[in-house]
């Protein structure tokens, strides 16, 4: 008789347990199912992705986020910030999301989970026209710049020496040390690369060896609600062509690598 009383309350109390963990989880909805409100972090100094117009930040991220946040009938505020403080934002919770033309990499996948990629990049080496540097080779020993913590930042330490790498907290900012004459070229993503050219006289691009990078949204592992609403968006956007007009509207069709 003992046993089975204890048996029944060995199973009473795992029921109410279960059951209490189950409420725990739904307390801990995710704030923006409440809000209505996606806030993205992004680093505005990388056109046709994301950059400044009138004070106000435009682009191909931009576009897209709010694509998407129409689309949960949600608002979008975004909150521009250095590259390298997008990921800890997105971790922390302080940000829903990390959109700055992000690219796919083993070690950020080990620290934040990615949407579907939306699209995708090269690396490029911004040189001066009239400079010494013509092919790849000639970049060795050169002065590098990159912005920091990005990819171009990551491969180009790898295969040129730390030694060589100057990093600025803006692309921008890079080009104009490469302008001034301070720098030898810059290696950075092939559109941002092709505008900041377009922009400045004098300048470049050779094409890097660099496999193709893939663009995503970033997200906190701990928030897995959020990124399948806002990725399910993401990927009827993509289906139904919404993306790819969005990205034709800033990156003329025969400029997109085929797929
Ligand atoms: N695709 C590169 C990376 O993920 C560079 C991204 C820089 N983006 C920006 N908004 N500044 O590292």
């Amino acid at each position: 008789m003992k046993k089975i009383i204890a048996l029944v309350l060995v199973a009473v109390l795992t029921v109410c347990c279960l059951a209490g963990c189950g409420n725990k989880k739904e307390n801990k909805q995710p704030k923006e199912f409440q809000t209505k409100e996606l806030v993205m972090a992004t680093n505005a100094t990388f056109p046709p992705y994301e950059y400044y117009e009138n004070g106000k930040i435009v682009g191909i991220d931009a576009e897209i986020a709010q694509a998407i946040a129409d689309k949960l009938g949600y608002t979008l505020k975004i909150e521009d910030m250095e590259f390298d403080s997008i990921l800890a934002a997105v971790q922390s919770g302080k940000v829903t999301m990390g959109m700055a033309g992000m690219t796919i990499t083993p070690d950020r996948e080990a620290i934040v989970d990615f949407s579907n990629t939306y699209a995708t990049a090269v690396q490029s080496v911004i040189v001066k026209a009239d400079g010494d540097i013509k092919t790849l080779d000639d970049v060795t020993g050169k002065k590098i710049g990159v912005q920091t913590s990005t990819t171009g930042d990551i491969y180009a330490t790898d295969d040129y020496g730390d030694e060589n790498i100057e990093r600025y907290s803006k692309g921008t900012d890079a080009v104009a040390a490469l302008v001034a004459g301070k720098i030898d070229c810059v290696i950075i993503d092939n559109e941002p690369a092709k505008a900041y050219v377009a922009a400045n006289e004098g300048l470049t691009i050779l094409d890097t060896a660099y496999a193709e990078e893939q663009y995503a949204i970033a997200f906190a592992k701990s928030n897995p609600l959020v990124k399948d609403a806002v990725n399910g968006a993401l990927v009827e956007l993509i289906n139904d062509g919404t993306i790819k007009k969005i990205i034709e509207k800033y990156i003329p069709a025969e400029e997109v690598p085929a797929e």
